[in-house]
C-alpha cells in the first residue's frame, strides 16, 4: 500500500477530486490532509469522506521537524500540495525529494513566484490580456514555484471573464488531470 499525504490551506476542492479518484484502488490511498488553516474548507470537505485532517499552526510548519515525524510515522510515500498556501520549509523538501508535488494554476514559469497564488493569478492572467491559461503540476523544491515541471494542460481565457469565471474553468481542468498525473507518479515510486 502507497500512502500520499495532502497538504491544503483552502476550499479543498482538488483534495476532494483525489480522494475520490483513489476512493477504490486497493494499492493507493489518501491516508490524510495537513493544513495551515483551521477554518479551511477542506476540513468540512475530508470530514464527509472519512478522511482524517490534522491543522498545525505556522510555528510548527516553518520549524518542520515536527511535520516530518509525523509524515514519518504516517508512512507517507507521496505529499499532494493541493492549494497549500505557505512556504514548504527544507526538511521536509529534503525528507521527501522527487516524492512531494504541487498544483500551480497558471501556465509556469508565466504568473509564478511569490505572491502569485489563487484569485492574484487569475486578476493577473486578465489584466494582462492573456488569450490562453492553465494549470501546471512541478516537483516541490527551494524555489517557490520552480521545480521541475511534470504537466500542463491550457485553456481558453476569454474576453468576458472575471478572475472567478477563469477559476472556474480552472479548478474543472485540475479535476480532470491532477488525481491522474498523482497516480502515474505513485505508480512510478519504487
Ligand atoms: C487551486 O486552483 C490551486 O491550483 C491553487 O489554489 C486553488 C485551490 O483550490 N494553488 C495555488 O494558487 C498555489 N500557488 P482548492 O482548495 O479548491 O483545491
Amino acid at each position: 500500500m502507497k500512502n500520499i499525504v495532502i497538504f491544503a490551506s483552502g476550499d479543498g476542492s482538488n483534495a476532494e477530486a483525489i480522494v475520490k479518484h483513489f476512493a477504490a484502488n486497493d494499492s493507493i490511498k489518501v491516508k490524510c490532509v495537513l493544513t495551515n488553516r483551521i477554518n479551511a474548507g477542506v476540513h468540512q470537505r475530508m470530514e464527509s469522506l472519512g478522511i482524517p485532517t490534522y491543522n498545525f499552526p505556522k510555528e510548527v510548519w516553518c520549524d518542520a521537524n515536527e511535520i516530518v515525524r509525523f509524515l514519518q510515522k504516517e508512512n507517507t510515500d507521496f505529499i499532494v500540495l493541493a492549494g497549500f498556501l505557505a512556504k514548504i520549509e527544507i526538511p521536509i523538501i529534503k525528507a521527501f525529494t522527487g516524492r512531494i508535488i504541487n498544483i500551480h494554476p497558471s501556465l509556469l514559469p508565466k504568473y509564478g513566484g511569490k505572491g502569485m497564488w489563487g484569485h492574484h493569478i487569475h486578476e493577473a492572467v486578465i489584466a494582462a490580456r492573456e488569450t490562453q491559461s492553465g494549470i501546471t503540476i512541478h516537483y516541490i523544491d527551494e524555489d517557490i514555484d520552480k521545480g521541475e515541471i511534470i504537466f500542463q494542460a491550457s485553456c481558453e481565457v476569454l474576453p468576458d471573464d472575471t478572475p472567478d469565471s477563469l477559476a472556474e474553468r480552472i479548478h474543472a481542468l485540475e479535476h480532470r488531470h491532477f488525481p491522474s498525473v498523482v497516480e502515474k507518479l505513485v505508480n512510478g515510486l519504487d
